[in-house]
């Protein structure tokens, strides 16, 4: 297969979520898009959290990639500095991976990145060769979430008949991935390679607008149809038939299918299910946490009042996600293939499945 990273926006101008420079991670500010295409530039565990926190970066697998080259980046300054060691490591994992709760993709980078480490202290490895070693093995998680995401576009549009209309939340394309994407990935093998006239419906994602501003600016710029609707107008549309399928990406599935994603997602997993639409998820392996037996346990993001308009004075309940049971997911898209029902036994072979290590061995 092709560099996944060079799909989607081929025939426009190349957009880079993130990029590796000379000075640091360059990252393309996720708060200011549509309205301005700013890039930052990182170099330091400070810089990498504060992105991560404010959603400048974000998108599970981004996060994770993010955080991963965040990491390697501030090694090499702290290499430079002669202040790179085992304690300034360990905290600073330690910081990256308490920087958002949901998304378990950035504790399956950084576990990785903890391997890396360990190894590069079993050889002695000086700082500068320390920083290095994470360096690759940062690229490697890139590469490999990239790598999963073209698999997500190949089995995701397997379940997209020609001139489907296609309900999607939140942002689950480039921006939120370094490579194809999630759900949006079968949207774009399915409309700019298969040319099956697929329509796009996306919610405009209350509170921050990730499906109004970032999965809108993807699609146009891919020349993707695309029609953005109130969070709330989601029912009224499958009412009137509108919809034939709906597919969400993921932050975090448990063993038994029970899957975390951006606040709303449940909501519509409800609304197809009343009206017989097919509600699929989609995810790569690093999204699915082998430890947690179900979705009561996965940790639900509490995000800031100001995000949401309100009244000085009144109360406000702001969880960034929530979980959809396992009953309400009609089949979870994998780079591994299409899992049905029961999810226990279908994700549990889809696990088997091994990723390369930190060597790039099987
Ligand atoms: O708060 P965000 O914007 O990081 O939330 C993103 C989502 O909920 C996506 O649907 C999810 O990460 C899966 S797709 C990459």
């Amino acid at each position: 297969v092709s560099d996944p990273r060079r799909h989607a926006s081929e025939g426009n101008a190349p957009y880079e979520p993130v990029a590796w420079t000379e000075q640091g991670v360059r990252i393309l500010d996720q708060t200011v898009l549509p309205n301005e295409e700013r890039y930052i530039v990182i170099s330091s565990i400070d810089g990498m959290v504060e992105a991560i926190q404010a959603l400048r970066v974000r998108g599970a697998p981004l996060i994770g990639v993010s955080a991963a080259m965040g990491l390697a980046a501030a090694a090499g300054e702290a290499a430079d500095r002669a202040t790179l060691d085992r304690a300034w490591l360990d905290g600073a994992m330690a910081r990256l991976l308490a920087s958002r709760p949901t998304a378990v993709n950035l504790r399956w980078a950084l576990e990785r990145m903890g391997a890396a480490v360990q190894e590069a202290f079993a050889r002695d490895l000086d700082g500068r060769a320390v920083a290095e070693a994470l360096r690759t093995e940062a690229q490697r998680v890139w590469d490999i979430e990239a790598g999963m995401c073209r698999y997500l576009g190949e089995f995701g549009a397997q379940l997209l008949e020609p001139g489907f209309t296609v309900l999607t939340h939140c942002n689950t394309g480039r921006l939120a991935t370094g490579g194809l994407g999630t759900a949006l990935a079968a949207i774009y093998v399915a409309s700019e390679e298969q040319h099956k006239g697929i329509d796009v419906v996306v919610t405009e994602t209350r509170p921050l607008r990730q499906g109004a501003r970032l999965t809108a600016w993807e699609l146009v710029r891919a020349g993707i149809p695309v029609r953005v609707i109130a969070d709330s107008a989601a029912g009224s549309l499958m009412a009137a038939a509108e919809i034939d399928v709906v597919i969400t990406g993921a932050d975090r599935i448990a063993r038994n299918g029970d899957t975390a994603n951006k606040i709303g997602t449940y909501n519509l997993a409800v609304l197809a299910s009343a009206h017989g639409i097919p509600f699929y998820v989609s995810a790569p392996r690093s999204t699915i946490d082998s430890t947690m037996a179900s979705g009561d346990t996965i940790p639900i993001e509490l995000r800031s009042a100001g995000e949401l308009d309100a009244a000085p004075g009144a109360e406000v309940v702001n969880p960034a996600f929530d979980v959809t049971p396992a009953e309400l997911v009609s089949a979870i898209v994998t780079d591994g293939g299409i899992v049905e029902p029961p999810f226990e036994r279908s994700l549990s072979g889809v696990l088997e499945q091994v990723i390369p290590d930190h060597r790039g061995r099987v």
